[in-house]
C-alpha cells in the first residue's frame, strides 16, 4: 500500500506517523467525540507522544488519519487482530465538521477493505456505546448486526463478515 492511499479521489487514508499524529489529539478532543469513543478525558499533546511511542513499538495496530480535500477530518482503525480465528476489531472517530457528509461509511468502507486485503481478516467485531444511535445507525446501514447476549454493560456488541 502507499504512504497515501487515494479513495474517490477527494478522501485519502495516511497511515499514523510522526508527521499526523497531532490530528490524532485534535480530531479525538473534538466537541463529544471522546466521551462518545468512551474516554475519560482529552488526549495531551504529552499523552498522544506516549501512546505513539507505544504504538510504534507494539505494531498491533494500524490507525489512518482521513482527509478530505487536503485537510485532516477523522481517523479509522484496525485493532485486535486475531489470525486464526480471522477477526478483527475496528474504531471511527471523525471531527464535527466532517460529519453527517458521507465520509464515515467511505472511511468503514476502506478499513473493512484494509482489514481483508492485508491482514487476511473475515470477521470484524466492534462495541459501541447504548445511547450512540448516530454510529449505530452508521453500522446497521453498512451490514453490522447486533451480537445477542452482550457481557458489556451500556454497550452494544455488533459483528459483520466481509
Ligand atoms: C459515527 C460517525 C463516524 C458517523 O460518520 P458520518 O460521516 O457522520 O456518517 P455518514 O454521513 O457516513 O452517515 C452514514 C449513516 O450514519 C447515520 N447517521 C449519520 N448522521 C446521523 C444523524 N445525525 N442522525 C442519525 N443517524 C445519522 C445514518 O444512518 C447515515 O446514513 P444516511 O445518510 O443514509 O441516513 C461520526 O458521527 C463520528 O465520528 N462520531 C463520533 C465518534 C463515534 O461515535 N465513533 C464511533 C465509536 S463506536
Amino acid at each position: 500500500m502507499n504512504d497515501r492511499t487515494d479513495y474517490n479521489n477527494l478522501l485519502k487514508f495516511e497511515p499514523l506517523n510522526e508527521g499526523n499524529i497531532q490530528y490524532r489529539a485534535t480530531i479525538v478532543n473534538d466537541g463529544k467525540n471522546c466521551e462518545l469513543i468512551g474516554l475519560d478525558n482529552k488526549i495531551s499533546p504529552s499523552d498522544n507522544i506516549e501512546w505513539f511511542k507505544k504504538y510504534e513499538t507494539e505494531k498491533t495496530k494500524y490507525f489512518f488519519i482521513v482527509y478530505n480535500n487536503g485537510e485532516p477530518c477523522g481517523m479509522v482503525g484496525l485493532m485486535n487482530i486475531d489470525p486464526t480465528f480471522k477477526t478483527g476489531e475496528v474504531f471511527i472517530v471523525l471531527n464535527d465538521a466532517a460529519k453527517g457528509k458521507g465520509i464515515g461509511k467511505k472511511s468503514m468502507d476502506f478499513i473493512m477493505d484494509y482489514a481483508k486485503t492485508n491482514h487476511s481478516v473475515r470477521k470484524i467485531y466492534l462495541s459501541v456505546l447504548n445511547e450512540n444511535t448516530i454510529a449505530i445507525n452508521l453500522y446497521k446501514k453498512i451490514g453490522f448486526s447486533e451480537i445477542k447476549n452482550s457481557s458489556l454493560v451500556g454497550e452494544l456488541e455488533m459483528e459483520k463478515s466481509i
